[in-house]
């Protein structure tokens, strides 16, 4: 067969930890997310020749999307190269899945172009990589869910084990995103290093409740699991009007509210659409009366995640 030359991207927005799920818990956006162009070049190696959106770095050594490529093609050696052309629509930094949506188009990309000689589970150990260089540790709860699609567990890391788990087909997601920035690396400086016993018994059940929730598509389990006992305490403290956000999109109905990643971005699940967009008119309204700029997003949770387009 021909392989072909040059491949189109869409790499969705993902939503990690969901509440109960710290480090190994994320999901995909329906309609959020970044494009990339990558293109067989004769010259080896990785070039970026275009970056339009936000401003990200050309050298491909600090480049999340070329560390992964480079660590794909490492092991694959091809007597040829590639050059990338990345269009971001998810802004850095703001706990949507910036660097894993660029760490997973990168590597689904050069995949497809060499003919798929790595399975998913390989691609995830490469975009690692990437996602390294941007918050300075190794986690895979956004480019899992970015690169499998649906909720996805990360079960293991070293060796990476992968677990889809079900997505309820009523499941909704409304973000907030304040345009205020809170560096990831900065967002994990501040957590804990230790945790007590009871926390973690609390953490635990709650992570179990959601599981057999997902399973069984049971809505009311769902909320009442969706609580973080370990993380959320810390990070809310940098997301200005978190608790109205929360306390106000759960008394509307909203199965959880929680921090998207390691913010700012702040999610709520909804089941249906009409409640989502009733959480949305009420983060916008506890933000319209601040200074603060915000964007905001309502979408299903895809069942896919990276795909050609
Ligand atoms: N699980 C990570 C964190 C996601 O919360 O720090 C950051 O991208």
């Amino acid at each position: 067969m021909q392989h072909m030359n040059e491949i189109r991207v869409f790499s969705p927005a993902t939503v990690s930890n969901v509440a109960c799920g710290f480090d190994i818990l994320g999901f995909p956006l329906e309609s959020v997310g970044d494009e990339m162009v990558v293109r067989k070049t004769i010259k080896k190696g990785i070039v970026i020749t275009k970056i339009e959106g936000f401003d990200l770095p050309f050298e491909v050594n600090k480049n999340v999307a070329s560390v992964s490529a480079l660590a794909l093609i490492d092991s694959v050696k091809p007597d040829f190269g590639f050059e990338i052309e990345i269009y971001k629509n998810i802004k850095p930094g703001s706990g949507i899945g910036s660097s894993g949506a660029s760490a997973t188009s990168s590597v689904y990309a050069i995949n497809e172009l060499l003919g798929r000689p790595f399975n998913k589970l390989e691609l995830t150990n490469f975009a690692m990589k990437g996602e390294f260089i941007a918050s300075n540790s190794e986690h895979a709860d956004n480019i899992a869910p970015a690169l499998f699609g649906g909720f996805t567990l990360v079960k293991n890391l070293h060796p990476l084990e992968i677990l889809q788990l079900p997505t309820p087909k009523d499941l909704y997601v409304i973000i907030i995103h304040p345009q205020i920035e809170i560096k990831t690396s900065e967002s994990r400086d501040i957590l804990p290093k230790m945790v007590s016993l009871s926390d973690t018994t609390k953490q635990l059940s709650e992570l179990g409740g959601l599981i057999h929730a997902l399973h069984t598509s049971d809505y009311e389990l769902m909320k009442k699991s969706l609580n973080d006992h370990l993380v959320e305490k810390h990070r809310s403290k940098l997301i200005p009007y978190f608790d109205e956000l929360k306390s106000k999109s759960l008394a509307a109905g909203a199965i959880g509210c929680s921090i998207s990643g390691s913010g700012p971005s702040v999610f709520a699940l909804a089941k249906g659409k009409d409640m989502a967009i009733n959480i949305e008119s009420i983060f916008k309204s506890v933000y319209s009366k601040s200074n603060i700029d915000f964007a905001t997003y309502v979408s299903k949770i895809s069942p896919n995640g990276v795909v050609t387009i």
